[in-house]
């Protein structure tokens, strides 16, 4: 199939791993649903992505301010898939990616203050073709490493050509201090080549402070600034 060299050929010379190997197969047989059911999670990126643009156009007419500062989306990758679904014990098809992944289709809100995440979240979860599935508020409730953003777990309609499909979309919502955080912890703790030494965990805790505080004072000015 690549330039006269048959499948087996194609893996060697790749040098797969037989985790790879067994991705690459599975992907041959099921190419086809896998990315029918990619393509259905785009397309959910895409209806909550559109919810929420209309959502700061709506609030930027009201108040003269956007509310959101960015949005970011990704798929989540086949082999981060699959290393989810053997971590749960499940094995690998496509409707065990449906049933048992709830954060395929992601989407990052950056908002400007504190009180936009929850406005945010509160007018796209009034909307009523959207489901609440979960939320994780480690706002209220940061995790123990300092991290910061509200996780919701949602469920919308897309529609097809004859059928409506229900899908899942994990999106988070978080400040310009909670994304700046959260983007250099991971940025520090996926560096494999450093050992992650409690000591910059301490440091890493105290950055989240400070981040936390800048939200308050920021949050203050701005209902000084009556925005
Ligand atoms: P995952 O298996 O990672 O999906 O975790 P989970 O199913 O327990 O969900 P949770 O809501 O706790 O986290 C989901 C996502 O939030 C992660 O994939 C990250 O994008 C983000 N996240 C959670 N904890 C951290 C953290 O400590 N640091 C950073 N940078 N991101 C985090
Ligand atoms: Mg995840």
């Amino acid at each position: 199939m690549f330039a006269g060299i048959n499948e087996e050929q194609l893996v060697k010379r790749l040098s797969l791993t037989a985790r790879e190997e067994g991705i690459f197969e599975w992907t041959r047989k099921k190419g086809m649903a896998y990315r029918r059911l990619m393509s259905y999670y785009r397309c959910a990126i895409k209806e909550v992505e559109t919810k929420f643009r209309v959502l700061d156009e709506e609030y930027s007419l009201m108040n003269d301010r956007n509310p959101i500062s960015g949005i970011k989306s990704r798929l989540k990758s086949l082999p981060s898939i699959v290393e989810k679904l053997e971590r749960k014990g499940v094995d690998l098809s496509v409707e065990a990616i449906e049933e048992n992944l709830y954060d395929v289709a992601g989407i990052r809100v950056i908002c400007s203050f504190v009180q936009d995440v929850y406005k945010l979240a509160e007018a796209l979860l009034n909307q009523d073709d959207v489901t609440l599935i979960c939320v994780k508020d480690y706002i209220k409730h940061p995790k123990e490493n300092g991290y910061r953003s509200l996780h919701l777990i949602i469920e919308i309609p897309i529609f097809l050509e004859k059928e409506k499909k229900m899908m899942k979309v994990e999106i988070q919502l978080r400040t310009i201090a909670m994304d700046c955080w959260a983007s250099l912890e991971h940025q520090l703790r996926y560096k494999k080549s450093t050992e992650f030494t409690e000591e910059m965990q301490a440091a890493l805790l105290n950055c989240a402070k400070i981040s936390t505080e800048l939200d308050r004072e920021m949050d203050f000015l701005r209902e000084k600034a009556n925005i």
